[in-house]
């Protein structure tokens, strides 16, 4: 018989470890310790009394982590230990987390899954989530770009209010302002005039783009290439990654600057609830 239990019953180590077992021989490597963990926790508002630990015969056997922002909940993760794949586990968790986020009295669901998935893509589409759009990632190793332009600084929550003002509406769950507030130093905000970005580290040698933003009244004059040439520039002899949470419809200002589409793509999804 399968059961539900909250994570927030759970030590975080062992919630972390059997995180890890459920994404084993995953798309790319998932390894997540109690930091990276917590950092997730933090970042993502992910809530860990909704969030489950799944067991069949008392035995824990995966996971679901639902994160809650206002009337939206979104999966954060799902994770079935290998050897408990296959037989309905996952089926039979979702429908419990969906009648649990109506109960919530949620409006809506989202998620993100792995386009090349297909377990979870089938799975996501026989409980009822529709398709929003494709979210693609890029990758450059060190580009090779004259400094031109001088980058500003800014605080890393001003870029959240910021994102959340000029931003799609329907941004996914990890490029909503109110994520991008979220991240603290080493990561590192900038702007060139009116285009904005966060960075994560810049000091170590691969380096994440978490956020591109240019304003609204600026949109269609460049501005984002010169924002990216001038990261490239200013930061010479990185590997630049933009994972693949990012809009299909805003692939263009990586393409531009030379950036190679990664291979793994993701469907953004949503339920109504
Ligand atoms: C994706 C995952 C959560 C699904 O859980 P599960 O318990 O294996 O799912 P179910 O047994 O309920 O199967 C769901 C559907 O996918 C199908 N399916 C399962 N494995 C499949 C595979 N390898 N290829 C194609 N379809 C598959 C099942 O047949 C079922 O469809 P059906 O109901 O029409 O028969 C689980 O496989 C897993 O943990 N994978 C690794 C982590 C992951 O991918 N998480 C999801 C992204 S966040």
């Amino acid at each position: 018989m399968n059961s539900l239990s909250p994570a927030s019953e759970f030590p975080i180590s062992q919630f972390a470890d059997l995180l890890t077992r459920g994404f084993e021989d995953y798309f790319v490597p998932i390894h997540i310790d109690e930091d990276a963990f917590l950092t997730m926790l933090r970042r993502d508002s992910i809530d860990l009394s909704a969030s489950r630990v799944i067991l069949r015969e008392g035995e824990p056997v995966g996971v679901g982590l639902v994160a809650r922002r206002g009337w939206t909940s979104r999966l954060a993760a799902m994770g079935i230990v290998v050897n408990a794949r296959n037989e309905g586990v996952g089926s039979w968790a979702m429908e419990r987390l969906i009648e649990e986020a109506k109960a919530r009295g949620e409006k809506q669901m989202l998620l993100e899954v792995i386009e090349q998935n297909m377990a979870g893509v089938k799975l996501y589409e026989k409980v009822g989530f529709k398709k929003i759009r494709r979210l693609v990632g890029y990758k450059i190793e060190n580009p090779q770009v004259e400094v031109r332009h001088q980058l500003e600084e800014m605080d890393i929550r001003e870029l959240g209010r910021l994102v959340t003002y000029h931003g799609l509406p329907d941004l996914p769950w990890q490029l909503t302002g109110a994520t991008i507030a979220q991240y603290t130093p080493p990561a590192r905000a900038f702007r060139i005039n009116e285009a904005y970005c966060l960075i994560s580290n810049p000091s170590a040698a691969d380096v994440a783009i978490s956020s591109v933003l240019v304003k609204t009244r600026s949109r269609g004059a460049g501005l984002s290439r010169v924002l990216l040439q001038a990261l490239f520039a200013n930061f010479p002899n990185k590997i630049w990654h933009v994972s693949p949470i990012y809009p299909e419809e805003m692939a263009f200002i990586f393409e531009q600057v030379g950036m190679k589409r990664e291979d793994i793509s993701q469907w953004q999804m949503s339920l109504a609830l």
